[in-house]
């Protein structure tokens, strides 16, 4: 519960996939590390394992594709309108593998926050662990990290941040530890930096 109130603030989650950072949210709601509740959890993929992680949390799984003919726009404003019958006070994109427009988002002003597997600026969009990989293979960078973010625009991966984490790098490295160690850090930073914007007054964020 959130302490300064007796209703838990509520999230919906978008997600496209696996949803271990889902699942990192619902288990922190359950043990009420962090005040909120899930109200809703919504994929654009039919087979994102992250619906079955809501099914088992007993929250609202609701699958919403993009039919091909539709326009983008369209669809985002379609979503906005599922997304906000949930009156959620945070929408949390949680590996929403879908640029959002406009449309969705002057919806919910400051209110979008997305996890990136990379530092700010650094490999916006998709693949960006194992892009980190291959620049380290390279000589290019040393270490990457995590970053939490407010998404105000349709930049991608770019709005302001709220938390961020470097990962190291090591040469004994492969892909796939990189990746467990950086998705290990993700889970951390998005609930912790949800925590914070739960028992913060929306006013003083930006
Ligand atoms: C995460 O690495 C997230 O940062 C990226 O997509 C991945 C989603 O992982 N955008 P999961 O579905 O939460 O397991």
């Amino acid at each position: 519960m959130n302490p300064l109130s007796p209703f838990p603030l509520s999230l919906v989650v978008l997600i496209s996939g696996h949803g271990s950072n889902l699942q990192a949210i619902l288990d922190a709601c359950q043990t009420g590390d962090l005040p909120a509740r899930v109200a809703a959890v919504i994929s654009n993929k039919r087979d994102a394992y992250g619906l079955e992680r809501a099914r088992l949390a007993k929250v609202p799984a609701v699958y919403h594709p993009k039919p091909k003919e539709q326009d983008r726009r369209e669809y985002d404003a379609g979503l906005a309108d599922l997304v906000a019958a949930y009156q959620p006070e945070w929408v949390v994109l949680a590996g929403w593998m879908r640029l959002l427009s406009n449309e969705f988002l002057r919806r919910f002003p400051n209110r979008v926050v997305n996890l990136h597997p990379a530092l700010p600026g650094a490999f916006p969009g998709t693949e960006a662990i194992s892009r980190a990989f291959e620049a380290f293979q390279r000589g290019e960078i040393s270490q990457t990290g995590v970053m939490v973010h407010l998404v105000p625009d349709e930049g991608v991966d770019s709005g302001p941040v709220l938390a961020q984490v470097i990962v190291p790098i090591f040469s004994s490295d492969t892909l796939e530890l990189l990746e467990e160690r950086v998705h290990h850090v993700e889970h951390q930073l998005l609930v912790n930096t949800l925590k914070s914007l739960c028992v913060q007054p929306k006013r003083s964020i930006l």
